[in-house]
């Protein structure tokens, strides 16, 4: 695996996650401190029932199946193999395709709705993968990005103590947790709520918002495609 500041190779940031595929649902739930509950709102705000809907980064499966419980047609999209075999079991009536978000197997304007949950603070080249994103939906179609982000405020030095101190000893003490120790350096390389919003706007999207979740270490972007 190469590490650059932080920052994993797309071959690099694939293994990481074909490794830690067996433990990613229990680990996720530990380390957030059980943030994916956030996973169904984000559904909400963006799917409607009837929506094709993609879920891009969709690891094990979970955001994708809250879309599929509001009645969207998912397709959900992951270039780790490992992670896509775990979300068949979960929920094998939802269609599961492996591929890159850099470079998505879709025709233009294919989707109604377009959702990632803490997947793009991954991927090599943000601005890239948000154009895809924007790419596949049709005009008028619904973005919504999941992410953990850099709390301000009276928060911020709890939230270093978590992510600089305690997620990289449960990464040590945990099986499968080496896998993490990269997890603090990829939130702090991560642009903030405003400069994503920012980036997303430049993609083609439009009526950009986000909203912060537990304490201001989780943001939901939501926009519209123009
Ligand atoms: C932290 S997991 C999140 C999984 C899931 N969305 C969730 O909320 O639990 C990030 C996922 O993004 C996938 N991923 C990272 N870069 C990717 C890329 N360029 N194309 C497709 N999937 C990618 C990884 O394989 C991994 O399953």
């Amino acid at each position: 695996m190469s590490v650059t500041g932080g920052r994993l190779a797309g071959d690099g940031v694939r293994s990481m996650f074909d490794r830690i595929a067996p433990v990613y649902d229990v680990m996720n739930r530990v380390m957030t401190g059980g943030l994916d509950r956030q996973i169904a709102g984000s559904a909400e705000a963006v799917v409607r029932p009837g929506d094709r809907v993609l879920d891009a980064c969709c690891g094990t499966g979970d955001l994708a199946i809250a879309c599929a419980r509001i009645g969207g047609q998912v397709t959900g999209l992951d270039f780790s193999e490992p992670m896509l075999e775990r979300a068949r079991r979960k929920a094998p009536e939802v269609e599961w395709v492996r591929g890159d978000v850099l470079s998505l197997p879709f025709d233009d304007a294919t989707f109604d709705a377009a959702t990632v949950g803490f997947g793009v603070r991954n991927v090599e080249d943000i601005d890239r993968a948000l154009r895809e994103l924007r790419r596949v939906l049709r005009s008028g179609g619904r973005l919504g990005i999941l992410e953990i982000t850099r709390p301000r405020g009276v928060l911020a030095p709890f939230y270093r103590v978590w992510f600089d101190a305690i997620i990289p000893w449960l990464g040590k003490v945990l099986p499968g947790g080496s896998a993490y120790a990269y997890l603090p350096a990829s939130v702090r390389r991560f642009p903030g709520p405003d400069e994503l919003a920012a980036l997303i706007r430049g993609a083609g999207v439009e009526d950009v918002h986000y909203e912060l979740f537990a304490g201001g270490i989780v943001a939901l972007h939501t926009g519209t495609a123009a």
